[in-house]
């Protein structure tokens, strides 16, 4: 049932590549220049109306909204709010008839996630559910939706949820930016191609396992641990810090690169790992000086750069290599070293990878 390998989380960690390619099969049409998906095309207008998009969820799928908040914005210039749906629905927030409310959930039966909906569906809103758990609650509770096709994710922690959350939404925001005259044929064009290659180049991301297995046993004793990213991998490092914590019972934290001046600073000392997303697009000079402020107080860094990097190469401790790709899609690809991180890590503490302490694969209650 494990497919050869020791655990689920592994194993669904290697599906990714098919993941993803199952959750657009069908819906991108390279060559015919477009996207096709039901829940969206029936209610086009509600989104091109939309005053802004509100998205709800907890944990992963949260981070997969903050994802989407960069590509919306960036890519079909909507104004996007991402919320706790835990903090939303007991905010008494502001919604109405013109906003779009996107939930994301793998099982599809969170609580919080769901209340957040009939709060929003009460108020009049559109919704839209991304959902991975066929006839979920959530499935059934939203007005229209599109589903990932990760297949059943057994692990606790997600991981193929998370890459085919993104799939979904990138699709969303693509077909939005065409409708909306922002991109034109061949941008549009260029954006479904390098999507279209992506299972491939998570596969090459995936040839740094024995690489990252070597690095986490160097940082497996760390009592703590630093996620640094900007821009799109900013909800990378949220996302990487969260899956070290939930599995090893390591402290980490996530944080934007530039933020760290403001404190996390004070806790860089030699024996403190620091994980820095550092891809080539966006922002780069500055994440490389980031790295500088963090060498000069002897803290460890362990980074992922796009193929070919030479500058942080130079500076950091270990570097993981990632292909390249267009920016909105690095988050597809910067986050498999880390979810292979927190593996590694935590199977070689001992925990129990697939079922961690404390933890339900589904939150059925709030
Ligand atoms: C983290 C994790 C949780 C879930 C969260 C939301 O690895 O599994 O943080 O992402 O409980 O669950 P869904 O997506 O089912 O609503």
């Amino acid at each position: 049932e494990k497919g050869g390998f020791d655990h689920f989380m592994l194993k669904e960690i290697y599906e990714q590549p098919r993941a993803i390619l199952d959750t657009y099969r069908g819906r991108l049409l390279a060559k015919e220049g477009i996207i096709k998906m039901a829940g969206i095309d029936d209610n086009l207008e509600k989104f091109l109306n939309a005053n802004r998009i509100i998205i709800v969820a907890c944990g992963t799928s949260w981070h997969a909204g903050l994802v989407a908040e960069y590509i919306f914005e960036d890519l079909a210039r909507i104004p996007v709010e991402v919320e706790y749906a835990s903090e939303f629905r007991y905010r008494n927030p502001v919604i109405t008839d013109k906003d779009v409310l996107i939930a994301i959930s793998q099982s599809g039966e969170t609580a919080d996630t769901l209340a957040a909906i009939k709060l929003a569906k009460e108020k009049g809103a559109f919704v839209f559910g991304v959902c991975n758990v066929v006839g979920s609650s959530i499935a059934r509770e939203t007005d229209a939706g599109a589903y990932t096709h990760a297949g059943p994710e057994i692990g606790v922690a997600s991981t193929k949820a998370f890459t085919t959350q993104i799939t979904v939404l990138t699709l969303l925001a693509l077909k939005l930016a065409k409708e909306k005259g922002i991109f034109n044929k061949t941008r549009f064009h260029e954006h479904l191609s390098e999507l279209e290659n992506i299972p491939s180049k998570v596969e090459k991301a995936l040839l740094s396992n024995p690489l990252v297995e070597i690095i986490s046993n160097v940082y497996k004793d760390s009592t703590n641990c630093l996620y640094l990213g900007r821009g799109y991998n900013f909800p990378v490092a949220l996302e990487g810090a969260l899956k070290l914590k939930e599995i090893s019972y390591i402290h980490a934290e996530g944080y934007p690169a530039a933020e760290m001046k403001h404190g996390p600073i004070a806790l860089i000392d030699e024996h403190m790992p620091v994980v820095v997303i550092a891809t080539n697009k966006g922002h780069y000079e500055k994440v490389v000086s980031n790295i500088q402020e963090i060498k000069s107080r002897k803290g460890k860094i362990i980074a992922v750069v796009t193929e070919g990097d030479v500058q942080v190469k130079e500076l950091a401790d270990h570097v993981i290599e990632i292909p390249e790709t267009l920016e909105s899609l690095t988050p597809l690809l910067t986050t498999i070293p880390l979810q292979l991180l927190s593996y590694h890590i935590a199977v070689m503490r001992g925990c129990n990878v697939d079922q961690p302490r404390n933890l339900a694969k589904s939150v059925t209650v709030e």
